[in-house]
């Protein structure tokens, strides 16, 4: 910062000094106009082409306006209620947030001061290492090892100032996951030293059987936190609802940094009305995932193009042009897609899976793009 700019600036702290804001993409019509496409398909956010549950829609349907005008359960009494019966957890063992995300923050504040660090990947969620950094605390990268968390790497790097570990179940964007016996095994070395946070955004994508339920793990290991969003599955990305579970202890002490009322009505109602789905909703999502999937990587490999393909509603293409012209390019045919480079995939974009005849649509553009 130097002597011409406005005296204010000079109050910004200097660990935010060189910190970008997130940018997030401009409005779908205007970046239509902006590209000259002819239809937009969303491929960039991995949200569920699906939308949500019938069970969901109509919780929307049946709220009641009036309600606009008084302020939402400010701690969602009913939907930690659901969320306690569903698990067997105690109604203080959850917190809902603002989606997700919300509770990246809190934890950080509620378990670090400056000087601290937490541990997560090199190659993983970005949200992690970007709140941490806002806040003056440092993050450890842990270089990903088959495209997975390297769990012998993470036990080594912790220190004193070590707080929390950040882990993504399954990750994203890799796709790679830990299975129960892994999750348990670092659980028992970690021995209650750190704040383990397992992000769980995808869990509901993943069918294999050795997948853990980090909810399940929650009266065992009572420094482990669980990361839920309704933003993936179940389609409610808009209306930004997630949650996290602990032991209320740990619970406790977060709920001393999370923001009360963050979290709309409406959005509580439809949260409480996707978990009323039997199954449907699910299995419908899982079957198109599967069948998009497998004709993706059958087509990839016939145009000998690499990918990494692994769990959750998303693959990584690289592609051999840079991933930003890459972008441009499938812009104009209507298909965004997330370029990679800026999450330390070079050349590598992430494509969100839709049903087969969307995704036909985008391989019959793709050989002209690259
Ligand atoms: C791994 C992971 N965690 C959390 C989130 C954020 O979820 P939410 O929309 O609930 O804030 C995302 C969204 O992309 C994600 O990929």
């Amino acid at each position: 910062m130097n002597d011409s700019q406005p005296s204010i600036l000079k109050q910004v702290p200097s660990h935010l000094q060189n910190i970008s804001p997130y940018i997030p993409s401009k409005p779908d019509d205007i970046l239509r106009k902006l590209f000259n496409a002819p239809f937009l398909h969303r491929m960039n956010n991995n949200e569920n082409v699906l939308g949500p549950p019938q069970a969901a829609i109509d919780a929307i349907v049946r709220f009641d306006p009036v309600l606009i005008a008084q302020y939402p359960s400010g701690d969602s009494y009913y939907l930690r209620h659901r969320l306690s019966q569903l698990s067997g957890l105690s109604i203080d063992s959850f917190i809902i947030g603002n989606g997700a995300n919300e509770g990246v923050n809190s934890i950080i504040h509620a378990f670090c001061k400056p000087g601290d660090n937490i541990i997560t990947a090199d190659k993983t969620f970005s949200v992690y290492e970007w709140v941490a950094g806002f806040s003056e605390i440092k993050t450890k990268l842990i270089p990903l090892k088959n495209n997975g968390f390297d769990s012998d790497a993470i036990l080594a790097e912790r220190d004193k100032n070590t707080k929390i570990i950040y882990l993504c179940n399954p990750n994203n964007p890799t796709g790679t996951y830990w299975n129960d016996k892994k999750l348990r095994n670092f659980l028992d070395m970690v021995h209650g030293e750190q704040i383990v946070v397992i992000d769980e955004a995808y869990a509901e994508y993943v069918a294999a059987s050795d997948y853990p339920d980090g909810i399940k793990l929650i009266s065992r290991y009572p420094n482990l936190v669980v990361f839920r969003t309704f933003s993936k599955m179940y389609g409610l990305a808009s209306l930004r609802i997630g949650y996290l579970a602990s032991s209320p202890m740990v619970a406790d002490v977060i709920r001393r940094t999370s923001p009360v009322y963050s979290v709309n009505a409406l959005a509580q109602a439809a949260a409480i009305g996707a978990l009323q789905d039997d199954g449907s909703h699910i299995r419908n999502t899982r079957s198109m995932i599967t069948e998009s999937r497998h004709y993706m990587e059958c087509e990839l490999d016939k145009m000998g193009l690499e990918y990494i393909s692994g769990e959750g509603n998303f693959i990584l293409i690289h592609a051999p042009i840079s991933d930003t012209l890459l972008y441009r390019r499938l812009m104009h045919h209507g298909y965004m897609v997330r370029p990679m480079t800026q999450f330390r995939f070079p050349n590598y974009i992430r494509v969100t899976f839709h049903q087969v005849q969307v995704m036909e649509g985008f391989l019959s553009v793709l050989p002209r793009c690259i």
